[in-house]
């Protein structure tokens, strides 16, 4: 093959901006620990082909529905799952990944980290990042769980506090849950989130394209 030939093929082979409408979009994509998590495993994937880069962090009670090592194998980005850095690490993760985000994303979202966030407890990675986000980013949740929790008043205050805060939401949606009734809980699906997340940075820049 010669040069001019493998140069066409480089060229047909670049997704063009409308292939890749998260081209140059730094994304935190926060997973906590509930059954939606595997789903979480698809909506990095998808966000890493609609050309974003994917930095995820996991609660530890994440870490026990589905391995960090998945995150990583689909976004081929590093997995955050401790407050705590690495002796080698000279950056406080949990500030620099909210600072140079384009947006944080919360999904699947618990009761529990809802709560933490709206009544600003920062006692893991993931609640210290959503207190960080404060100006620097903006917020994207995607709350999941039984029907019941969601319909509690304390959850349902914490939503309200979050809303009123401009946290972005999306679902749950209604549905057969995993823990066998049917009613309001279920995670938005991996798709309809992606075209949240899109519609959400459309009117923004890249905070990339000032560096
Ligand atoms: C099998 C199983 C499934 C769970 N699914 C959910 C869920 O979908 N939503 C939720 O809010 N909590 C769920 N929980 C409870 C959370 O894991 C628990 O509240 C935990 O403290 C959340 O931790 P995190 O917010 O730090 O990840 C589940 C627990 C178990 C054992």
């Amino acid at each position: 093959m010669s040069a001019t030939d493998r140069n066409q093929t480089d060229q047909t082979n670049q997704p063009d901006d409308g292939d890749q409408p998260l081209a140059r979009r730094d994304l935190l994509l926060c997973v906590t620990g509930g059954i939606a998590c595997y789903k979480s495993a698809d909506l990095a994937s998808k966000l890493t082909k609609s050309g974003a880069s994917v930095t995820v962090a996991m609660t530890e009670n994440a870490c026990r529905f589905v391995a960090p090592l998945t995150f990583q194998a689909v976004t081929r980005n590093r997995v955050f799952t401790d407050l705590w850095p690495d002796v080698q690490d000279h950056d406080s993760g949990h500030i620099s990944l909210t600072e140079r985000a384009d947006l944080m994303i919360v999904a699947p979202a618990t009761a529990n980290m809802l709560g933490k966030i709206a009544w600003g407890i920062a006692d893991d990675l993931v609640s210290t990042m959503a207190m960080s986000s404060s100006g620097a980013c903006e917020m994207l949740v995607a709350p999941a769980m039984n029907s019941r929790m969601w319909s509690s008043p304390a959850l349902q205050t914490n939503i309200k506090t979050l809303a009123g805060r401009g946290v972005h939401f999306i679902g749950p949606n209604e549905g057969r849950l995993a823990c066998g009734t049917t009613g309001p809980g279920r995670m938005a699906e991996p798709d309809e989130i992606l075209t949240a997340i899109i519609s959400l940075l459309d009117q923004t820049s890249p905070k990339s394209a000032g560096t």
